[in-house]
């Protein structure tokens, strides 16, 4: 099955519980969040309080993307503050595979993210203890960018690993997503699929979602 995840980075952060109502209307049942530390990318968002206050509002699956520094340091918080699932850059942790181990430990799903310009290649043996796959086709940082076009050709070589691999993990995808690419992105093997300003800033959050549920259920991947 898969999900639209709306990305809150383009809500109304002074409205938030509205915001996130109307894409809970809609029919999303995961939330994106993402946290920047202006370090490992050059803007700043939110931390585990905010994270903690979403929590209180809605029962929907939370899925923290951290791009931040020091992973290692901060991901038990963010499970303590109501994540259902966190990932980690490839290129910001440095014990990867520990990285994973405390997020599982501390109870949530635990995800890697991989640039734009970091290969799947990079995934050959730590994909089997990870939960699922973020692959950004932007680089991190803002939302309302354009879809990075060779990403696709990466969820199609990691939708061939997951076979070799026999695993069942979602692969994710996030940024430039939009309406007009929405289905090419779901024929690439794209299982959660989050979009920032094109469900946000379209002026009618819930119907964005809807319609982009109805695009994503239409289009069907293509086995590869
Ligand atoms: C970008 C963030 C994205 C962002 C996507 O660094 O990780 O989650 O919200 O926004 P759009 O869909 O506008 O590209
Ligand atoms: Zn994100």
């Amino acid at each position: 099955m898969v999900e639209i995840v709306p990305s809150i980075l383009s809500a109304d952060f002074a409205r938030l519980a509205e915001e996130i109502a109307r894409v809970e209307r809609g029919g999303a049942t995961m939330l994106h969040l993402d946290v920047m530390d202006g370090h490992f990318v050059p803007n700043i968002t939110i931390g585990p309080p905010v994270v903690e206050s979403v929590r209180r509002t809605t029962r929907l699956h939370l899925d923290v993307h951290l791009m931040i520094e020091n992973p290692d340091r901060y991901v038990a918080d963010f499970v303590r503050a109501g994540a259902n699932s966190v990932s980690v850059h490839y290129e910001a942790a440095r014990h990867l595979d520990g990285t994973l181990g405390m997020i599982r430990q501390a109870g949530a799903m635990a995800g890697v993210v991989l640039n734009p310009a970091t290969p799947i290649s990079v995934l050959e043996d730590v994909v089997e203890v990870a939960d699922y796959v973020l692959l950004m086709s932007v680089n991190p940082g803002f939302g309302g960018q354009g879809l990075v076009g060779y990403v696709l050709e990466k969820a199609r070589k990691l939708v061939k690993l997951r076979q070799k691999k026999k695993l069942a993990l979602p692969i994710e995808i996030d940024g430039g997503v939009h309406r007009d690419n929405l289905a090419e992105v779901v024929r690439a093997g794209c299982d959660w699929i989050v979009t920032g300003s094109a469900v946000f800033h379209s002026g009618d959050a819930e119907s964005a979602v809807r319609e982009f549920r109805a695009i994503a259920a239409s289009a069907t991947a293509i086995p590869c």
